[in-house]
């Protein structure tokens, strides 16, 4: 048995939460692998709406194992958060959601040096999620970090030794934290409640569950441009969003990666600052975000739109190995004439179809345009209702993408989606 993963190819809020719950009866584990609070994974069923942020996405779909890898940053106080909530709606997860001893903790003085970092850099700012994402990894590489299973080894004093160092830092940039007292009475609230879940060896686990036939789908979070590694560095995550990721943040071979499911929106968005080439300014631009309903599920922060960049998507694809896509939010292009795809970059008079080294103002984009379908698809059921013109787009992009498309979605709840 083989486990599949399901990442973001884009720069995040693909729609990975919506899936994962799709796919979950297929599956007796889901498992997130990197990442942390800074992504938040919508589902929509029955008139509700969750939005998930270190939770995988796999528990509304009957008693399926979750599980926490190792590669994945916690903040308990968000952490408790999240399960109060869920709890307060009638979804019990003591005993089906499993955290790695070896995840490491998001500390309260690890949210304030992610704000330092931010005021720092000025207009040169990343434009994080401000949930200590950076500082975390940072310290987690720097070998200074404080892990799930330290919460039963001496851990008062690993927690001050951290923060007296963290207070430097903070000194340092005369950054205020005044409010650290109230910060950290909340977060060891949630190392309270953390104590309450299974904390695992989960690399043992994952790699029991291959060797017993029991299938498993690992949940990415954030996207491939947002990689640490592949992404437009800087302005990206501090973890591997790639595929790798699964091997790194799971503790699973290369061999053991079955299916790699890979998710992207019909045109574009990005979150926070860095380059974005084919990004709408004008009131077509502003009519995606309208209909896309793009506000970021975290910050609350509007979504930049622009139109469907094949440059990027062929290499996300490339570098993460995809062997199945998904296409979302097909019905927020609905009511467009026509439709803009970007096949190449010209550079500098240069036309290229590689994604470069540096992403930035000097590209433009080259696009193919092609008609719209101007054709209701939310209710859709089938692919034999697609438009023509919808059909005409999907060949398009599986005969450039050279991978089929093998989900649509055409709409946010989990029945408004078209499996081919
Ligand atoms: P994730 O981070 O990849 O899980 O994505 P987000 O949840 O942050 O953002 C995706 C947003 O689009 C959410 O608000 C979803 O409810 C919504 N959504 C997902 N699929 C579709 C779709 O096919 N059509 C529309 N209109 N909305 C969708
Ligand atoms: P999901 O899983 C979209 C972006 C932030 C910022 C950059 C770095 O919901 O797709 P960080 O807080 O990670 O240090 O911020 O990455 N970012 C996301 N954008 N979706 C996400 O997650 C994101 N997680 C981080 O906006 O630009
Ligand atoms: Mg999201």
């Amino acid at each position: 048995m083989k486990v599949d993963v399901l990442l973001g190819l884009q720069w995040g809020d693909e729609g990975k939460g919506k899936i994962v719950d799709v796919l979950t009866p297929n599956y007796k584990v889901v498992a997130r692998f990197q990442g942390g609070p800074n992504a938040g994974h919508t589902l929509e069923f029955e008139n509700q709406k969750y939005v998930l942020r270190s939770i995988p996405s796999g528990i509304f779909q009957g008693g399926k194992i979750n599980l926490i890898g190792n590669g994945v940053v916690i903040d308990p106080a968000l952490f408790k958060g999240e399960i109060d909530a869920l709890e307060a709606s009638g979804h019990n997860l003591t005993d089906r959601l499993y955290i790695s001893k070896k995840a490491h903790l998001i500390m309260p003085t690890h949210r304030l040096l992610d704000s330092a970092s931010e005021v720092a850099k000025g207009d040169d700012k990343i434009g994080t999620t401000g949930k200590g994402i950076g500082p975390v990894y940072t310290d987690k590489i720097s070998r200074n970090g404080l892990r799930v299973g330290d919460i039963f080894h001496n851990f008062e004093e690993k927690y001050q030794q951290a923060t007296k160092r963290h207070k430097k830092m903070l000194d340092n940039c005369n950054f205020n934290y005044d409010n650290l007292a109230e910060l950290e009475e909340e977060w060891f609230e949630g190392v309270e409640k953390l104590k309450t879940f299974k904390m695992i060896d989960s690399e043992q686990f994952v790699n029991d569950q291959i060797k017993q036939e029991n299938s498993v789908l690992a949940e990415g979070a954030q996207g491939s441009l947002l990689d640490i590694d592949f992404g437009t560095y800087p302005f990206v995550t501090s973890s591997n969003t790639v595929c790798a990721g699964a091997c790194t943040g799971l503790g699973i071979s290369p061999h053991s990666i079955g299916e790699v499911f890979g998710i992207f929106k019909a045109y574009v968005t990005r979150v926070g600052s860095g380059p974005f080439p084919t990004e709408l300014f004008d009131e077509v631009g502003k009519k995606m975000a309208v209909k896309g309903n793009e506000f970021g599920s975290v910050t609350g922060r509007p979504r930049r739109c622009g139109w469907i960049d094949l440059v990027a998507l062929k290499y996300t694809i490339m570098v993460n190995g995809v062997t199945q896509l998904i296409m979302m939010k097909s019905d927020v292009l609905d009511e467009f004439e026509t439709i803009k795809l970007c096949v190449a970059y010209n550079i500098n008079g240069e036309r290229t179809a590689t994604f470069p080294f540096e992403v930035n103002e000097d590209i433009t984009p080259e696009y193919v345009e092609m008609a719209g379908w101007q054709e209701d698809m939310t209710k859709m059921q089938s692919e034999n209702e697609f438009p023509e013109e919808f059909n005409a787009f999907l060949s398009f992009l599986e005969e450039e993408l050279e991978v089929p498309i093998k989900i649509v979605s055409v709409g946010p709840d989990r029945a408004q989606t078209i499996i081919r």
